[in-house]
């Protein structure tokens, strides 16, 4: 019953909606197009950071150390901050990392890499091999699928200290060897640096595919149907990658989370804003190229907060850009009509774009099943083909 409510209400909007959004992009692009931006000057850094750093035959980039903030220590109660969010504060100002582990070729050089149609950007952390293992034996291939190229890269920092650390890097480097597609930077990876990699990769995407049309972005839980994405993206009769476009799970009317015992407590001091713009759950989204690259552009004038996906809302609504909503976008949990139905129902992953989360397992096991010649699904689906999505996080 609520399922067929919905989709009524998704049918009489659709037409709505994709008007609001075409005449959102038309305004957008105008508004981009007048905007002079800014790039901040690191002052904490004499200047250096903002000046390109020698590349060697390893094309690993090296930076100097970034200083603590010892000023930080000066805002107000600080002592009464958890360990996590002193550190946050300490180091918010620091946005280049050595690269331990780059692949620059992947979108074949930055003048080619138009020729990469959409380019799958995962976030792993070093610990998560089974998942990355499964994600390149199912929707994370690097493969052509209906005449364009699908490419794959895992983005990481570093995990653990001492030994571990070492072994964890040594485990990320082999596997580039075999598959070159992982980009690591050296800094902790933790719930806080989350906004710090997404920066970190935008700057990189603006080096080495600047052309490449679309992105998935997500987490490695998560399990997409590529090839639908694919058939949405191309399905944008108006936009090859070349104009705004992001979309996903929207959040709408959210605020930071000030009660101190939750795992997103954002104190004053980190951002003492009442609310926060609309944006895409980070678990699994999609955007345009063009709409990367703003992204990245805005990101200099704006300071780090812990959120990434909140952090990235900020940023598009500097850009007078908006974040739209796709209804097969399932990051924040999924739910099947009927108890009677099986939870893992290949026919609701077969029309879905992102759905969260999965076990690897369960992500290889329903890869081959939607893949299955013989999968028959009503048509009682029907209705997410209209407006395809491809992202599922159990
Ligand atoms: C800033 O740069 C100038 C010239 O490159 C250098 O002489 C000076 O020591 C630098 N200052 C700091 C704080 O690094
Ligand atoms: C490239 O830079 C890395 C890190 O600075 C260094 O370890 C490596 O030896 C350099 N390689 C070459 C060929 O200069
Ligand atoms: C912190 O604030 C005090 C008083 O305003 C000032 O004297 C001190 O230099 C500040 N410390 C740092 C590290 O900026
Ligand atoms: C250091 O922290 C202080 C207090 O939060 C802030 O005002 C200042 O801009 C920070 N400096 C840098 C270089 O980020
Ligand atoms: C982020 O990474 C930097 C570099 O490793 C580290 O100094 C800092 O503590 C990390 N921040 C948090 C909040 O974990
Ligand atoms: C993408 O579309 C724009 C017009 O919207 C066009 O100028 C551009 O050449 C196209 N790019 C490619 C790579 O087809
Ligand atoms: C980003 O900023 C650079 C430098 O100001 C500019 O050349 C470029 O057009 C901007 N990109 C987008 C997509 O706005």
């Amino acid at each position: 019953m609520f399922r067929i409510l919905r989709m009524k209400t998704i049918r009489t909007r659709t037409p709505l909606l994709l008007g609001v959004l075409l005449v959102v992009v038309y305004l957008c692009k105008n508004l981009s197009d007048h905007k002079t931006i800014h790039l901040q000057e690191d002052v904490k850094n004499n200047g250096s950071e903002t000046r390109a750093p020698s590349k060697n035959s390893s094309y690993v980039y090296s930076w100097p150390t970034c200083e603590q903030n010892l000023t930080a220590a000066n805002s107000s109660d600080f002592s009464s901050l958890s360990r996590m969010i002193q550190d946050f504060l300490y180091y918010r100002h620091c946005r280049h990392f050595p690269m331990l582990l780059d692949t620059p070729d992947k979108c074949g050089g930055a003048d080619e890499s138009a020729d990469v149609f959409l380019l799958l950007v995962i976030k792993s952390s070093p610990v998560n091999y089974e998942r990355r293992e499964v994600l390149r034996k199912t929707w994370a291939k690097e493969r052509l699928y209906n005449g364009v190229w699908i490419r794959r890269i895992f983005i990481s920092g570093t995990t653990a200290s001492g030994f571990q650390k070492e072994r964890l890097n040594k485990l990320l480097k082999l596997e580039q060897r075999q598959y070159n597609d992982i980009i690591q930077w050296d800094f902790q990876e933790s719930l806080f640096n989350l906004t710090l990699k997404q920066i970190l990769f935008h700057e990189w995407m603006e080096r080495n595919c600047p052309h490449t049309r679309f992105l998935l972005n997500g987490d490695d839980d998560v399990f997409a149907n590529t090839d639908n994405i694919v058939e949405y993206l191309q399905g944008l009769k108006d936009n090859n990658g070349s104009k705004h476009l992001f979309t996903g799970h929207l959040i709408t009317n959210a605020r930071p989370i000030r009660s101190s015992t939750s795992k997103y407590f954002i104190p004053f001091q980190v951002d003492d804003s009442d609310s926060y713009p609309p944006y895409c759950g980070g678990g699994g989204l999609i955007m345009s190229v063009y709409t990367a690259l703003v992204i990245f552009n805005m990101s200099q004038s704006i300071p780090i907060i812990p959120i990434d996906d909140v952090y990235i809302g900020m940023c598009l609504a500097k850009a007078g850009l908006a974040p739209a909503s796709h209804m097969g976008v399932r990051t924040l949990g999924w739910y099947i009509p009927s108890k009677k139905l099986d939870k893992y129902d290949p026919c609701y992953f077969k029309e879905h774009l992102v759905v969260h989360r999965l076990l690897p397992a369960d992500i290889y096991l329903m890869w081959h099943k939607i893949h299955a010649p013989d999968l028959k699904c009503s048509n009682s689906m029907e209705w997410l083909k209209e407006n395809q999505t491809v992202i599922y996080r159990w």
